[in-house]
């Protein structure tokens, strides 16, 4: 999110922003007043202060602080930024009347980091940062090239150094550097006693900071705050010393931490790029586009390093790139091989290094029946997320070759998948379920979920759902593509959805919906609820009518099929697997199934 959002949105508060404008009166735990945008006799205005969101259910538009200025004074969505900013004494980063000034802020944020590189890069010699960094097997020239530095551990050193240069204190908070003491309001150094890597675009200028600690202090990296010139989520790390190789047509090599490509990097492989410290993102890949439309995965060898494999391949695949897998024996990282085995054992890795299909085929157990059924859904997700039919028809060869599964199943699957995503009926019970599940992902999410918190649980299981409602659908997939460390919530959520989904949001927030019977009563204290039950139940429904929808399809094609055609086979253990899962799940749930069971006949 922008920093000025984030700065907005921090400050603000909305009820004292609303009270401006309107007169609240307290109800429960919400304020409430006439709806400002239809007339009416009761109030049906709501703002949430812990949610720091309005709902309007007369006129159906809700959302945060922002929104609100926006529709009160019928500013756009960077006017009312800027008011709210100015209310707040919040400094505007950037004047976007005059693209010159935006320029010159640009200009301004380069040169404080460009001073700020060569302050970090002084203090290093003889300090505790130059001795870690050669203990971990780093020559002079490698630290050179990263232009590593020292942030020493004394207060506010760089903080005084810039501010003597002719910074404003406001410039140096709003660029990351500093930050002011809540106690004493003076300002200090962000980073302290920590080894300084400067982030750079890929034309080389610094953007931003990582900063480690130098033995266990939490976190273990310190990064700079998103600015005008520095998006986590698009920036690769190394991308500015690999481009020369890459632009040979090299695969890039995708690692996930800074040492990762700085060792590699050291030992020849200067293709080796990394995200910083989020997923994998197509915005990462627009970028790494302009040189190769190759790369290789070369994760952690850890759960989650596995698991973030998984999901960069489906985001690789969907932005055209030929994906390969490489893992590491008996290292965590690329960075621990290359110390322990050298520059041969990565060598040999990359060798060995397979494409998606067969890594998922190597790492999905395929046993039993279910679980031959989950590899061929991935295999099918990942060919249908991509673009170039050619490609997905030499994918599937691979397929059929590793897995026989044959060439035209894919096409049957497909239409199948296609169909039963238009097909999906609107139930009312259905909707619920989805506005239930994304509300108690948003209002519960770090409650335990079988021992993880549930908002992962839910966004895993969103993976593989659509939704029927379009704007619940709208919100799943935001929901999904969340690759922030923290729980999502309403103010950055709302920044990547239309106002029509923040409207429907904020109403899924406010609980009304769940009180109807006492809402005429206007008390929406909230209910005691079991985040847990509620979850679960309404998984359990959706995942149920998927398979049915699953089942149906599936149906269809197999009674248009020749049982002599080698597809008819693969349609047939389908079908038996979807219909024991289903078994399964109704039981687990406790529902009778309506269905028709496949001994035929209606139950
Ligand atoms: P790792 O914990 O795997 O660290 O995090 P690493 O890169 O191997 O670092 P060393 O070898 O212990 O020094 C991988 C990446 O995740 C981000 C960083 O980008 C890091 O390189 N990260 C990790 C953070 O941003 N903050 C943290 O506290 C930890
Ligand atoms: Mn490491």
């Amino acid at each position: 999110m922008s920093w000025l959002r984030n700065e907005v949105l921090r400050h603000a508060d909305i009820v004292e922003v609303v009270s401006e404008y309107l007169p609240l009166k307290k109800k429960g735990s919400n304020y409430w007043a006439l709806s400002p945008f239809k007339p009416e006799k009761t109030p049906s205005f709501a703002v949430s202060p812990s949610k720091q969101i309005f709902k309007c259910f007369a006129s159906g538009k809700g959302g945060d602080v922002i929104r609100f200025v926006m529709e009160m004074e019928g500013l756009s969505y960077h006017e009312a930024l800027q008011k709210l900013a100015r209310k707040y004494n919040i400094p505007l980063p950037e004047a976007p009347e005059k693209q010159s000034s935006q320029s010159r802020e640009r200009q301004r944020y380069l040169a404080i980091y460009q001073e700020a590189v060569r302050f970090y890069r002084e203090k290093l010699p003889g300090s505790p940062a130059e001795a870690y960094l050669s203990q971990r097997g780093l020559q002079p020239e490698t630290v050179e090239a990263f232009h590593l530095g020292y942030a020493p551990p004394e207060g506010s050193l760089l903080t005084q150094h810039l501010l003597r240069l002719g910074y404003s204190e406001e410039q140096l908070i709003a660029a990351g550097l500093s930050t002011r003491s809540e106690t004493t309001g003076r300002l200090y150094d962000r980073f302290r006693g920590r080894v300084i890597f400067p982030i750079q675009d890929e034309q080389g200028a610094f953007i931003a900071f990582a900063g480690r600690s130098l033995g266990n202090e939490e976190p273990k990296y310190l990064n700079s705050p998103d600015t005008i010139l520095y998006r986590k989520s698009e920036v690769l790390y190394g991308l500015h010393q690999a481009r020369a190789i890459l632009r040979k047509d090299k695969p890039a090599l995708i690692v996930e931490g800074y040492m990762d490509v700085i060792s590699l990097h050291q030992a020849g492989f200067t293709e080796a790029v990394a995200t910083c410290g989020t997923a994998l993102t197509a915005d990462h890949l627009a970028k790494l586009k302009r040189y190769t439309r190759k790369l290789t995965l070369l994760y952690d060898s850890d759960a989650a390093g596995q698991a973030a494999t998984e999901r960069a391949i489906f985001t690789a695949l969907s932005a055209g790139f030929f994906v390969s897998v490489a893992t590491l024996s008996d290292a965590k990282d690329p960075d621990e091989l290359l110390r322990n085995a050298g520059p041969q054992a990565l060598y040999q890795s990359l060798e060995e290094r397979q494409s998606w299909v067969s890594y998922l085929v190597q790492t999905t157990p395929s046993g039993l029946p279910e679980q031959r059924y989950h590899l061929i859904q991935k295999l099918g997700e990942g060919l249908s997320s991509l673009p170039d039919p050619l490609l997905r028809r030499v994918y599937a060869e691979e397929i059929e070759k590793v897995l026989r599964v044959p060439l035209d199943f894919w096409d049957s699957y497909q239409q199948a998948a296609a169909a039963a995503r238009r097909s999906v009926p609107l139930t009312p019970q259905h909707i619920t379920a989805e506005r239930e599940l994304i509300r108690i992902m948003l209002t519960h999410p770090v409650v335990s979920f079988g021992g993880m918190p549930l908002w992962e649980v839910l966004q895993k299981e969103f993976q593989y759902l659509t939704f029927a409602h379009p704007i619940a659908e709208v919100v799943r997939q935001a929901l999904c593509e969340w690759t922030l460390p923290h729980p999502p919530n309403f103010g950055e959520l709302a920044e990547k959805l239309p106002p029509e989904a923040q409207d429907w949001l904020s109403e899924v927030l406010m609980e009304k919906y769940t009180l109807s019977p006492r809402w005429r009563a206007w008390d929406d204290t909230p209910l005691e609820e079991d985040p847990v039950t509620i979850a679960e139940t309404n998984l359990n429904l959706l995942h149920l009518n998927h398979l049915q929808r699953l089942l149906e399809e599936n149906l269809s094609i197999l009674s248009s099929l020749n049982p002599e055609e080698p597809v008819y086979e693969e349609h047939l253990s389908l079908h038996q697997v979807l219909l024991r899962q289903r078994a399964e799940l109704a039981h687990r749930a406790g529902v009778l199934l309506p269905y028709k069971t496949s001994e035929g006949g209606e139950s």
